[in-house]
């Protein structure tokens, strides 16, 4: 299949920008599949009314069947027409969080294609804060069903490129508007029982939550490994490089003991450090992932610095870790993933 590609900026209204996004939102209507630029990562979208746009999305992914999609909508009307009720506090979090990073988990979902639930009695709805993608769900005048644009397992993009490296030849089309902003995906919160709950860690963190509706709780299967997750994506080895990762829980000189032992052994290792630490170490390849004092620099890079390492031919990646704190938890979270959860503590 060829892959079309759409350059647009941020000027959506422009003569260069706006005939772009019409033809990706014709694309769509078509029930076609087209990759766009959130605030968060790119998107893969499809009609989510529509079974066939649906399975497009699931084959060019390679994604279980079981793992529900977002519906990323423009305006409320839209969401009025998706679900069966709207809780008061899901209320309070749209008008204080959209749009922007925040997936509200919905009671309702029947007026959706069947397979964007993957069968569950609730459905996922996000308003994205990014101007090419609301432009786009504008022109279409369509929900668009759309997970990350990558490949099962890899690491979500957040640039064209690591859209094209992933799926060129296998989706309609890419939206080409630049870098995105967050850098992880959004928060999915749970609003369909009486107390709201955490999914998925992200962009917006649980303190800025409770500042609005009280006390949140969160999924226990986000720290317990035992629990069936409420969000079955989050059962899946996700974000993963090829190289296998390891946490380290210690100092950098401790983390430098492990790599030359593994170097003396033979192997080429990569190292995730930070601004502050990369010219403590000496490894095959050391790629700084944003500062330490700043972990919204740190999510920002973290994608595009695991997909880095793939490009290069190590055989280990060992990477410091962060602060269980703010965004620091959507970006542990991220990283406990892409190392599958080995950690070794000094
Ligand atoms: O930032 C984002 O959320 C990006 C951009 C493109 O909007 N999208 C994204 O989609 O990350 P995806 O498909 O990679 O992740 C969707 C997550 C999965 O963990 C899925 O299991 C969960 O949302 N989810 C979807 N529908 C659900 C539902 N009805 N109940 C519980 N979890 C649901
Ligand atoms: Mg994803």
């Amino acid at each position: 299949m060829h892959t079309n590609v759409w350059y647009v900026d941020g000027n959506v209204d422009s003569e260069k920008s706006y005939p772009q996004i019409v033809e990706a939102a014709e694309c769509l209507k078509q029930n076609e599949v087209v990759a766009f630029p959130t605030e968060t990562v790119y998107g893969l979208g499809g009609n989510a009314l529509s079974e066939e746009a649906v399975a497009k999305i699931f084959q060019a992914k390679g994604r279980p069947a079981d793992n529900p999609l977002i519906v990323h909508v423009a305006s409320r009307p839209h969401v009025e027409k998706l679900v069966t009720s709207i809780p008061k506090q899901a209320d309070d979090l749209m008008n204080a969080f959209w749009p922007g990073p925040l997936t509200i988990v919905l009671p309702g979902g029947q007026s959706v294609a069947r397979n964007v639930t993957a069968g569950l009695d609730t459905v996922a709805i996000r308003m994205p804060n990014h101007p090419v993608a609301l432009a786009i769900l504008k022109a279409a005048n369509l929900p668009l069903a759309a997970p990350s644009a990558n490949l099962s397992g890899k690491p979500s993009p957040t640039s064209a490129d690591h859209v094209i490296h992933d799926l060129s030849g296998r989706i309609a089309g890419i939206v080409d508007g630049g870098s995105t902003g967050v850098g992880l995906e959004s928060t999915v919160v749970d609003c369909s029982g009486d107390v709201v709950t955490i999914l998925r860690p992200g962009g917006v963190t649980k303190e800025q939550l409770e500042e609005v509706v009280g006390e949140v709780a969160v999924d226990a299967a986000l720290s317990d490994e035992g629990q069936k997750p409420k969000s079955p994506g989050v059962k899946y080895k996700h974000y993963a490089p090829t190289a296998p990762v390891t946490l380290v829980d210690g100092s950098e000189k401790y983390l430098q003991t492990i790599v030359d032992k593994r170097r003396a052994e033979g192997m080429k290792i990569g190292i995730l450090a930070t601004e502050e630490s990369k010219s403590f170490y000496q490894a095959d390849i050391i790629i700084p992932c944003g500062s330490r004092d700043d972990l919204i620099s740190v999510a920002n890079r973290l994608y595009d610095v695991l997909r880095q390492f793939d490009e290069s031919d190590v055989d280990e990646i060992y990477s410091e870790i962060f602060t269980h704190e703010g965004v620091g938890v959507a970006v542990m979270n991220r990283l406990s993933k892409a190392a599958n959860n080995r950690v070794i503590n000094e």
